[in-house]
């Protein structure tokens, strides 16, 4: 962590397996920004039981997924990769933040409704209540900035609401995040469905290219893409939701801008196209799961990192909590 340097946050949840859309919209980006920021990255394992998990799978998926992000390119010696839970202070801040939050605006989050309707038989508080422990993640940290997808784009307005409403009653405490978005990947979308996005939890698992998948199911899921009839690779989104999906993803693998792409497929049909987007992918796919599977070997070193890393985070979040413990009034001893 380097003096001078802003203060960046970011999380995924250790639910289901990652999809190329958690990779491109998100981790992607962390593995850029590492260089410029003093980076916390967490396994936002808190937020994933708002939905019921089995105990023996959470805790291998988190173990799994901090593998995951070292495969990825997070560097432990850069940034501070920690699991959300083992810094207390998240549980702590997201209490008081609670008391600056209103019932009302936490029914109309996005994501609360859309949970609520999949998991109509635990509408817990939790589900409701997952907005201000995203906000305390990010507010403990001072961070400038939070590199997410799109999806995540309406829970981080609350948490800058949140930061102002307490920055306004009492005094500036909270530095008032803002989002950053990788533009071609912020909402990549299912290969079957191109007008939602592409997720852990779809309902059809061929819609979604999982970063476990190996290359034959990565090139499966790619042929069966929907695309539309006119038969032409041209960017635009409102009208080729499917081949706009596919020259998004293609141009994020790649490293390559969609201009570029667009004219390196001209006068190509969908199923070369296609294949080409898939192999792409593959080929990218294949070295980082080769890596997360060693990594996975040697569980002594990455509890090691865990640890590194939730005491650096604990440090930080505490310097917060007790400006806010301060500040409101708690009797300290
Ligand atoms: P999660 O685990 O659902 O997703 C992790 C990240 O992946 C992004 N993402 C996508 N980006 C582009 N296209 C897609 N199809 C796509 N699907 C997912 C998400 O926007 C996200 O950035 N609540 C968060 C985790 C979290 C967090 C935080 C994030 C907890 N505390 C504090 C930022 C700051 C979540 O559920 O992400």
């Amino acid at each position: 962590m380097k003096d001078g340097n802003k203060n960046l946050y970011s999380a995924v949840q250790p639910t289901n397996n990652l999809t190329i859309g958690n990779y491109l919209g998100a981790i992607k980006n962390w593995v850029r920004l590492q260089n410029d920021y003093n980076c916390y990255y967490a396994i936002a394992n808190m937020h994933a039981i708002t939905v019921r998990q089995d105990p023996a799978e959470l805790r291998r998926r988190t173990l799994s997924l901090a593998a995951l992000f070292i495969a990825c390119g997070i560097d432990p010696e850069k940034s501070a990769l920690y699991v959300q839970s083992t810094v207390p202070a998240h549980a702590e801040l997201c209490w008081v933040l609670n008391t600056f939050t209103y019932v009302g605006e936490m029914g109309r989050m996005t994501q609360f409704k859309d949970k609520s309707q999949k998991h109509a038989d635990n509408i817990n508080m939790g589900l409701m209540d997952y907005p201000v422990l995203m906000a305390a993640d990010i507010l403990l940290y001072q961070a400038a900035v939070v590199p997410i997808g799109k999806d995540q784009t309406q829970h981080l307005e609350i948490a800058r609401d949140i930061a102002q409403r307490f920055n306004n009653a009492y005094t500036p405490t909270f530095t008032v995040p803002e989002g950053v978005y990788l533009k071609a990947a912020a909402n990549i979308c299912d290969l079957l469905n191109p007008d939602k996005k592409m997720s852990k939890s779809a309902e059809n698992i061929n819609g979604s290219i999982f970063l476990t998948d190996d290359r034959d199911t990565v090139i499966r899921k790619f042929k069966r893409a929907v695309t539309d009839s006119d038969g032409q690779i041209i960017y635009d989104p409102e009208k080729k939701p499917g081949v706009s999906n596919l020259l998004s993803i293609y141009s994020v693998f790649s490293d390559k801008s969609i201009d570029y792409a667009v004219k390196e497929f001209s006068g190509r049909g969908y199923g070369d196209f296609k294949l080409a987007v898939a192999e792409t992918v593959a080929d990218k796919l294949a070295p980082i799961q080769a890596e997360q599977e060693k990594l996975l070997k040697d569980k002594e070193y990455l509890d090691g990192v865990l640890k590194k890393g939730r005491d650096i985070a604990a440090y930080t979040a505490n310097k917060t909590l007790n400006k806010v413990y301060k500040k409101i009034g708690f009797y300290q001893i």
